[in-house]
């Protein structure tokens, strides 16, 4: 026996101006049909918005909105419904533009064949569902993405707890040492000088790492406020000129317009941009150059900031891994790995993006893109990270 069909399951919206039409619609279709009646176009738009139904039927002929006006932004609405318009003769050249245009699924002439219009109905409904039995295929077929790519999230973990042990180990190899030695050598007065001032500064070593790791498994919300970019851009130049000086680097700034009104969060923002800025002067020898520059996106709303170096560029097998945890080519007092990633995440907080261009022995810019206002923005794309 074939299965029986429950016309009941989705709702079909009828709207007509003349309570006569809804009137007549419900008496013939009331007892095999889910039925919503309105005698005005707005209610049923709010009730498409609601309720979602399966089949809409609208009049041509209302005194505020056409019904293949109202058909047309119910398709906007909730495309998967079925539009079916009811037209006097006259009006037949504009319903069947409206058919090819794809607006309305039918038309029927007043008066209309109730068995006809049944039929339709039914129809109707049965494509509604299978397509709504499609869509849910679909989204068990994405929430499997999703869970693999989870998965793909916990490899990366290991990579991780990988690099974060061996950034421990080498550091705990340096006090387990001093500790070994401190019965016997406790008198040399050099070691409880020099090998303590090792420990010391190796167990402030892992006290840091740690830190970092922990603000970027958890990374703090962006404490979003009204800044000056170029205020920003200045107080970061500030706080690495010493170190520019005695690495025999120039600084030179090109600030661009009035960026006085961009919302984001000046503290991460700033570290975002020391991070970069300490990437490059250390990629550079002396007499290098390092570039800051503000200037207008290439969308409307968009700032960017640009910092270019001349320095030792970034190797093409290199580019996609310099935004990993722990990736670093530096020698370990120099680098853990972890700038860039933190960088990433906390521009990917404020809805933006970074960009890399690197040439071997020339050098490299890294373009920070952010919306004006976060709060406003729809999202920027995501670096491939
Ligand atoms: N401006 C740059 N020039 C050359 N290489 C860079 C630059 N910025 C980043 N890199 C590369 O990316 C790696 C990761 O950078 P980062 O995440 O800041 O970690 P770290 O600086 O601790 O190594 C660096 O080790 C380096 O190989
Ligand atoms: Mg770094």
């Amino acid at each position: 026996m074939a299965e029986i069909f429950d016309y009941k399951m989705f709702p079909i919206l009828f709207v007509d101006d003349e309570r006569d039409a809804t009137e007549t619609f419900r008496q013939q279709f009331q007892d095999e049909f889910l039925l919503i009646l309105t005698n005005s176009p707005e209610e049923g738009l709010e009730i498409v918005r609601r309720e979602k139904p399966a089949v809409v039927i609208a009049d041509q002929k209302m005194p505020t909105l056409t019904g293949a006006q109202f058909l047309e932004i119910v398709r906007k609405e909730h495309p998967e419904t079925f539009r079916i318009l009811l037209t006097a003769y006259s009006d037949i050249a504009a319903i069947i533009e409206a058919v090819n245009k794809g607006e309305i699924y039918r038309y029927f002439a007043k008066p209309y064949n109730v068995a006809e219009m049944e039929i339709t109905l039914k129809r109707s409904l049965e494509t509604y569902k299978i397509a709504r039995e499609r869509d849910r295929l679909y989204r068990e077929k994405i929430e499997i993405f999703q869970k693999l790519s989870r998965t793909n999230r916990l490899a990366g973990l290991g990579h991780l707890a990988e690099g974060m042990a061996h950034e421990i180990r080498n550091p705990l190899v340096a006090i387990k040492t001093f500790f070994d030695l401190l019965p016997e050598k406790k008198e040399d007065y050099e070691f409880m000088t020099r090998f303590a001032e090792i420990a010391r500064k190796e167990v402030h070593r892992i006290a840091k790492l740690l830190d970092e790791l922990t603000r970027f498994a958890e990374p703090p919300k962006p404490c979003l406020m009204e800044v000056d970019l170029n205020e920003i851009a200045r107080s970061v130049i500030g706080l690495v000129e010493t170190e520019a000086k005695s690495h025999k680097v120039d600084i030179r700034s090109n600030l661009g317009e009035d960026f006085s009104l961009v919302v984001l969060d000046p503290e991460q923002i700033k570290q975002v941009l020391l991070n970069i800025v300490l990437n490059g002067l250390q990629a550079m020898s002396p007499g290098g150059l390092l570039e800051i520059e503000t200037r207008r996106g290439i969308r409307p709303n968009e700032i960017q900031i640009i910092i270019s170096d001349s320095g030792a560029g970034i190797p093409s097998e290199n580019m996609e891994a310099i935004f990993n945890p722990f990736f670093t080519t530096k020698a370990p007092n120099q680098g853990v790995g972890l700038g860039l990633s933190i960088a990433h995440q906390i521009i990917q907080e404020h809805k933006g993006s970074i960009d890399v261009e690197s040439r071997i022995h020339e050098g490299t810019k890294f373009i920070v893109t952010l919306p004006k206002n976060p709060l406003q923005a729809s999202g920027l794309g995501e670096h491939g990270v």
